[in-house]
């Protein structure tokens, strides 16, 4: 198996930020494992980006326990490893937005599992490879919903808080190992999901996920920029070798 600079699993990769994210991590060459629900459009994504990258992608629910086993598990079948994970894909739950008095239970327990559960069990499924190479990162993508009070974002504002401080307890239990956990949070986007937070409300002025997605890139390839050197000094030693 040929070993690539760096193999990233993104959720949510159809659309949005997790679209714009497999896009800049397929132009700098990262091998790419990348789910959403949607098979026709996860296809269509699959098929551009595999013109620039290597690319596995499975159509399905990360709160599905069995669907991110069989990612991950694919993944690391294909290119032998995962090192960076990208919690990206999320739900605003109902739309309109309930405000917590008239919350419906099933759909806040929906709002926890695909929020916190799945980026959870997704890190746990990636862990172990991490720790056996010492080297991994995680981003969990979080919300400003997460610190402030916006009446009417307490489902999905309550569900990124979780995953904030489940993330930094995380991060705190792997301190040490060489695997660093994050949180980021991209800013107000004119996106599929915020349009669905906010219906009937001209978000046009927004910014689109380009300028978030390449920080979030920049950060990644700054943790990651070892597995590059090592890379690059490899490479440069074999054409040393030729000349
Ligand atoms: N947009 C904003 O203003 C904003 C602000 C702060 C934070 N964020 C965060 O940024 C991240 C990306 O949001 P976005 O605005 O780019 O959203 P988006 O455009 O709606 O895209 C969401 C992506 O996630 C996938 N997805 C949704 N539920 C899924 C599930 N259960 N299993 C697998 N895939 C799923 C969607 O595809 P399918 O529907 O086909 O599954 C799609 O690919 C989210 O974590 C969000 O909370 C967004």
């Amino acid at each position: 198996m040929q070993r690539s600079p760096k193999v990233v699993l993104i959720t949510g990769a159809s659309r949005g930020l997790g679209l714009e994210l497999a896009r800049l991590f397929a132009r700098r060459g990262a091998s790419l494992v990348l789910t959403a629900r949607g098979a026709a459009d996860l296809r269509v994504v699959s098929d551009d980006l595999s013109r620039l990258t290597e690319v596995v992608a499975l159509p399905g629910d990360v709160a599905d326990p069995a669907h991110a086993v069989r990612l991950v598990g694919l993944g690391v079948e294909r290119f032998g490893r995962i090192d960076v994970l990208i919690n990206n894909a999320s739900t605003i739950g109902p739309s309109p937005m309930p405000r917590l008095d008239a919350y419906p239970p099933d759909a806040l327990v929906e709002v926890l599992r695909v929020n916190v559960v799945a980026p959870l069990f997704l890190s746990q499924l990636v862990l172990p490879g991490m720790r056996e190479r010492g080297t991994g990162v995680i981003v969990n993508v979080t919300s400003d919903a997460a610190v402030q009070a916006y009446p009417g974002w307490g489902g999905y504002g309550s569900s990124k808080a979780a995953l904030e401080l489940a993330s930094r307890v995380l991060a705190a239990e792997l301190e040490g190992t060489g695997i660093h956990v994050y949180v980021v949070d991209p800013g107000d986007m004119n996106t599929a999901m915020h349009r669905a937070a906010e219906p009937g409300v001209d978000l046009s002025y927004l910014p689109g996920p380009e300028v978030p997605a390449s920080a979030i890139v920049a950060l990644v390839e700054e943790e990651t920029a070892s597995f590059g050197r090592f890379e690059a000094a490899r490479l440069a030693r074999t054409g040393g070798g030729a000349r």
